[in-house]
C-alpha cells in the first residue's frame, strides 16, 4: 500500500475557522428558490410558503451564511419589485436567466427564511443596470432602524425590527461579458467605491465585498483585481473569488486535482491585494470572499440564449456521483488551508441549481454526494486551523503537472483534533500516518469516509440513500502515532479527542 505522512503541532496554526467558510448561495434562477426553498402548499411548507423539509436539510448541512439574490441574476433586478403585497407585485423577465420571475419571495422573505434556517444572510447589490442611489437605498430599508421613508416602508411590509444584514456584495461578476452591465475595471472600480461610500453612510457596520475576477481564467484576470481595488481599497473589505470545476474530455486526473488551482487562484489574489496595499501605504489587509464554488459540469449548459422564459425551469440541476464528494472534499481542504485570509466562502447553490439538496415539485427532497463533505466540515472544522505538511506519493496530471495523491488539514478545538483527507488515488488505498507527538494523549474518536467501489453512483429524490458515508473501523492512535487507511477515491474525517486522565 502507498504511503503518505504529516504532522500535527498546534503551534504551527493558519488561523481560526470562521463560520463563514460553510456558506452557501441561493439566487433566483431555475428551482433554487421555487420548488427549491419556496412551495406554498407543499405538504411540508410551513405558514410562509417554506418547505420544511429542506429547512431540515439546510440545518443538517450546517451552512453559516446565504448569499442572495444573485448571481447573474442581481445584475437585472429591481429590489422595490420583491416587498410589499405580494398581489402588487410585477412579473418581469428576468434577463440573466431569460425566465419569468413572479417576485413571490423577495428580501423580506428571504430574511424570514434565514432567520428559520438559522443562517446570516449576505446581501447582492445591483451595479449592473442600477447604482449608487438604489444600492444605497436597500441598506436603508433593510437596516435603518426607522423614521426614513425607506425603513418606514419596511415597517409598513411587517418588519418593525430592522434586519441588520452585515455582508453586502457590490454587484456581481462584472468583469464578464455575459452579465447584464459589464463594465471595465475602471468603470466598476468608480462605481463599487462610490455605491460602498454611499452604502455606509447609511450603515457604517457593514462589510463590503468587491467583484474580483468571475474565474482564474479570465483574460483581465489579476489586472481587473488590481484596479478594482486601486479604487475601492479603503472602502471594501473583501474581494470575490468564483470557480466552478468538472471532468473535461475524461480527464479524470486533473479534475481531482482542482484543488490546486483553486489554491493557486487564492494565492494570486492574496498577492494582489497585498501588492495594491503596499502601493497604497495601507496596512489593512484585504480579505477573500470565494463567494461561488462548487463542481457544475457548465459544458452541458446549452446556454442562455437557448432558454424558453419559464417560472421554474429545471436549470443546471447536475446530478452529483462520488467523485464529484471527493472533488469537493479537497476543494473545501483547500479553503481550510487559506483559513488566514478566505474570510468567506459560499457553495453555488443552495437547492437544485447545482447543489447539495435536490427537490421535486410537491415531493421528497434529497442529499446529493456532495452535501456530505460539505455537511462534515461545517460540523466538524472547529477552532483552529493546523498547518499540516503531508509527505506524499505523486501522481502527474495534464493539467496541473506533479500533484500529492494525499490533500489534508486538521482543526483543533480544546480537547478535539479533527484530520479531513482526501485520497486521489482512484485504485488503491493510501496509508495515512500522523505524527502526534506534540498533541499527546488522544484517541481516536471516528474514522468517516465516503467512498465506493462504483464511483459513478448518484443519490436521487426516488433513490436518496445509494451513496452516504460510513464509519470504518482500523484507524488508532499508538505511541501517539496516528495510523488510518484511507480507501481509493475517498473523503475522510478522523475524530480525535485527548483521553480524560
Ligand atoms: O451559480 C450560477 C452562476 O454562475 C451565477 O449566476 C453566476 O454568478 C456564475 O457565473
Amino acid at each position: 500500500m502507498k504511503k503518505a505522512q504529516l504532522t500535527l503541532d498546534p503551534n504551527f496554526g493558519i488561523g481560526e475557522v470562521d463560520r463563514r467558510l460553510f456558506g452557501s448561495f441561493v439566487e433566483h434562477m431555475g428551482r433554487c428558490v421555487y420548488t427549491g426553498i419556496y412551495e406554498p402548499g407543499h405538504p411540508t411548507a410551513d405558514e410562509d410558503g417554506f418547505r420544511g423539509d429542506v429547512l431540515d436539510l439546510v440545518r443538517e448541512l450546517g451552512v453559516s451564511v446565504v448569499r442572495y439574490p444573485g448571481g447573474n441574476f442581481v445584475s437585472g433586478y429591481r429590489w422595490e419589485d420583491g416587498v410589499g403585497p405580494r398581489s402588487e407585485r410585477p412579473t418581469r423577465l428576468d434577463l440573466a436567466w431569460r425566465s419569468t420571475e413572479t417576485n413571490e419571495v423577495g428580501v423580506n422573505e428571504f430574511v424570514d427564511w434565514t432567520r428559520k434556517a438559522g443562517v446570516e444572510p449576505m446581501m447582492a447589490v445591483n451595479l449592473g443596470t442600477r447604482g449608487v442611489r438604489e444600492a444605497a437605498d436597500l441598506v436603508e430599508y433593510c437596516n435603518f432602524p426607522g423614521g426614513t421613508y425607506w425603513s418606514d416602508l419596511r415597517i409598513k411590509h411587517g418588519h418593525e425590527r430592522a434586519h441588520d444584514i452585515s455582508l453586502w456584495c457590490l454587484g456581481n461578476e462584472m468583469d464578464g461579458p455575459w452579465q447584464t452591465g459589464h463594465k471595465t475595471a475602471e468603470q466598476y472600480g468608480r462605481l463599487a467605491a462610490e455605491a460602498a461610500k454611499a452604502m455606509r453612510q447609511v450603515d457604517p457596520r457593514i462589510k463590503l465585498v468587491a467583484c474580483g475576477s468571475s474565474n482564474s481564467g479570465m483574460p483581465t484576470f489579476g489586472a481587473w483585481e488590481a484596479t478594482v481595488l486601486e479604487h475601492t481599497y479603503e472602502h471594501v473589505d473583501y474581494i470575490s473569488l468564483h470557480a466552478y470545476y468538472e471532468e473535461i474530455d475524461g480527464d479524470l486526473g486533473s479534475f481531482l486535482a482542482c484543488a490546486v488551482d483553486m489554491d493557486q487562484f487564492i494565492d494570486a489574489v492574496v498577492a494582489t491585494c497585498d501588492h495594491v496595499g503596499a502601493t497604497l501605504r495601507n496596512r489593512k489587509k484585504i480579505l477573500l470572499s470565494f463567494d461561488e464554488w462548487n463542481v457544475w459540469y457548465a459544458k452541458r449548459f446549452a446556454g442562455h440564449e437557448n432558454l424558453e422564459a419559464a417560472r421554474t425551469p429545471r436549470l443546471i440541476e447536475d446530478n452529483y456521483h462520488v467523485t464529484d464528494a471527493v472533488v469537493v472534499g479537497s476543494l473545501l481542504i483547500t479553503l481550510l488551508r487559506h483559513a488566514d485570509r478566505v474570510g468567506v466562502a459560499c457553495q453555488a447553490q443552495l437547492a437544485n441549481v447545482i447543489a447539495p439538496i435536490l427537490t421535486e415539485p410537491d415531493g421528497g427532497a434529497c442529499r446529493q454526494t456532495i452535501f456530505f463533505p460539505f455537511a462534515h466540515a461545517a460540523r466538524y472544522a472547529r477552532g483552529r486551523v493546523l498547518r499540516v505538511e503531508p509527505s506524499s506519493p505523486h501522481y502527474d496530471t495534464a493539467r496541473f503537472g506533479d500533484v500529492p495523491l494525499l490533500t489534508a488539514v486538521a482543526t483543533q478545538d480544546g480537547d478535539d483534533v479533527t484530520v479531513f483527507a482526501v485520497n486521489r488515488c482512484t485504485n488503491e488505498p493510501l496509508g495515512l500516518t500522523a505524527s502526534l507527538r506534540a498533541l499527546p494523549g488522544h484517541e481516536v474518536v471516528e474514522h468517516l469516509t465516503l467512498a465506493e467501489a462504483d464511483r459513478s453512483l448518484t443519490n436521487t429524490v426516488e433513490q436518496p440513500d445509494r451513496v452516504r458515508p460510513r464509519t470504518v473501523p482500523g484507524a488508532s492512535v499508538v505511541d501517539d502515532e496516528l495510523t488510518a487507511e484511507l480507501p481509493a477515491l475517498s473523503w475522510n474525517v478522523i475524530r480525535l479527542r485527548r483521553r480524560r486522565p
